[in-house]
């Protein structure tokens, strides 16, 4: 027997050069879970999601590049997870359309992205959409149609991003209720300990402060860095705090337990700022020093990077080309020929009402029995087991209305006329 493999997928914007923010967040967790067992991984470079924040071609070309040879310099393995360009998949942008269709207008209002770009043009006076492209308006749908594609289970993600995958869920559950169950709603796995690297001037390490360290920097310019990462003024001799001290919370990042608490005995015992720079220097430069020299190998062979996430698209292809086909004849988008074939007998199905196992919180089990179209029609109290709710569900399929009566003890009170209910029963027992 084989062990139910969990699928994590993440992606990363093509928007600039890797910092050690990504390295910590995003590439280290991602290469790591990638050797775990039971664990089916995709992971990608967002490369439409780029265009939505930079205009400059050359730009998108440099990071796609850059960030694709990070990865697999990191110990990604092409052959043990399935890694590609998100641009490569023309079934990503489709699925992002029919996503769209079952989005509401007023969800994206409320993502955070849009909305913060919407608070400042009020602020300043100006219209609420000004310079808001649909692209950024549009954004979660990119991203929900990135993880539905694939029905990834699991989505390691920044806190920041945990919007979306709520909003991912939405989207597989409307699509779901509308053309029966195609989605996985995915979960956000958040990495507490990583969630935030702190940059150079102690806030958040990203881009959009100009605070960062790229993860690839030589082992000169990383020292120079260093150099510049704020510290207080206390001389050495006094006592320094560990608390609040990007310095300290970087070495961490990368530090064991035991090395993060002798540099915390340092820190109390006075140790010069000078001194616990150079510390970090080392630290960061055991784990990066290594994977320089594939990273310089790749970054001058663009094409053999080109060829592994090639070969990766035909990977992912493999799955999302069906997948999408099978969508496309949920929605309708058919063959006019096929109509007399295969679609008679799953229409039938899908129009037909339906009972719904599940078990509480409270650990009992219930069932509903539900219309076409998901209206309630009848809600069970809780059974003891799912064999007890089975029986249950049995009885109403074989005595229909008149097993209403008999089992009303176990019953809610009708929420609909039992004629209603009798008649969607019967339904049942003819359609099947
Ligand atoms: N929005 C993510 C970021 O900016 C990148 C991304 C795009 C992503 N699509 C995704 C992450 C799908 C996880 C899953 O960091």
């Amino acid at each position: 027997m084989s062990l139910p493999t969990t699928r994590f997928l993440t992606g990363i914007t093509t928007s600039g050069t890797p910092h050690l923010g990504n390295y910590v967040g995003s590439i280290r967790p991602s290469v790591r879970a990638s050797l775990t067992a039971g664990v089916e991984s995709f992971y990608f470079l967002a490369d439409y999601h780029a265009l939505i924040k930079i205009d400059e071609p050359a730009r998108i070309q440099r990071s796609t590049l850059e960030i694709a040879a990070s990865w697999l310099a990191a110990g990604l393995d092409p052959e043990r997870v399935t890694f590609y360009r998100q641009s490569d998949i023309p079934e990503i942008p489709e699925l992002a359309w029919f996503l769209t269709c079952v989005t509401g207008k007023g969800v994206l209002n409320r993502a955070h992205a849009y909305k913060a770009s919407v608070d400042k043009n009020t602020a300043a006076g100006q219209d609420p959409d000004a310079d808001v492209t649909a692209g950024l308006f549009m954004y979660p749908v990119l991203m929900g149609a990135d993880i539905l594609m694939f029905n990834a289970h699991k989505v390691p993600v920044g806190r920041d991003q945990i919007q979306h995958i709520e909003m991912a869920r939405d989207m597989a559950n409307s699509f779901n209720h509308r053309y029966g169950e195609h989605f996985v709603p995915p979960q956000a796995e958040i990495e507490e300990s990583v969630a935030t690297l702190p940059g150079l001037d102690g806030r958040k390490m990203s881009k959009s402060y100009d605070n960062t360290i790229p993860l690839f920097a030589t082992r000169d310019q990383l020292k120079k860095l260093i150099a510049g990462i704020v510290t207080d003024s206390r001389a050495p001799g006094e006592a320094k705090d560990t608390e609040g001290s990007a310095l300290f919370q970087i070495y961490q990042a990368f530090a064991s337990e035991e090395e993060t608490q002798t540099l915390r005995k340092a820190y109390a015992d006075g140790i010069a700022w000078g001194d616990a720079k150079q510390i970090l220097l080392e630290r960061i430069d055991r784990e990066i020093a290594p994977m320089r020299e594939t990273y310089q190998d790749l970054m001058n062979h663009p094409a053999k990077i080109e060829a592994i996430l090639l070969a990766g698209a035909a990977k992912a292809r493999k799955q999302a080309t069906p997948f999408m086909a099978s969508l496309r004849h949920a929605v309708g988008l058919r063959k006019l020929g096929d109509q007399a074939q295969a679609t008679t007998a799953k229409v039938a199905k899908a129009a037909l009402p339906s009972f719904k196992q599940y078990r509480e919180a409270d650990g009992q089990f219930r069932f509903k029995f539900v219309d076409a179209q998901g209206r309630l029609l009848l809600q069970s109290l809780g059974f003891a087991s799912p064999k007890d709710a089975g029986q249950a569900i049995a009885q109403l399929q074989r005595d229909g209305a008149a097993a209403l009566t008999t089992l009303a003890a176990q019953l809610e009170p009708l929420a609909v006329d039992a004629t209603v209910v009798g008649a969607a029963l019967e339904l049942l027992a003819v359609g099947t």
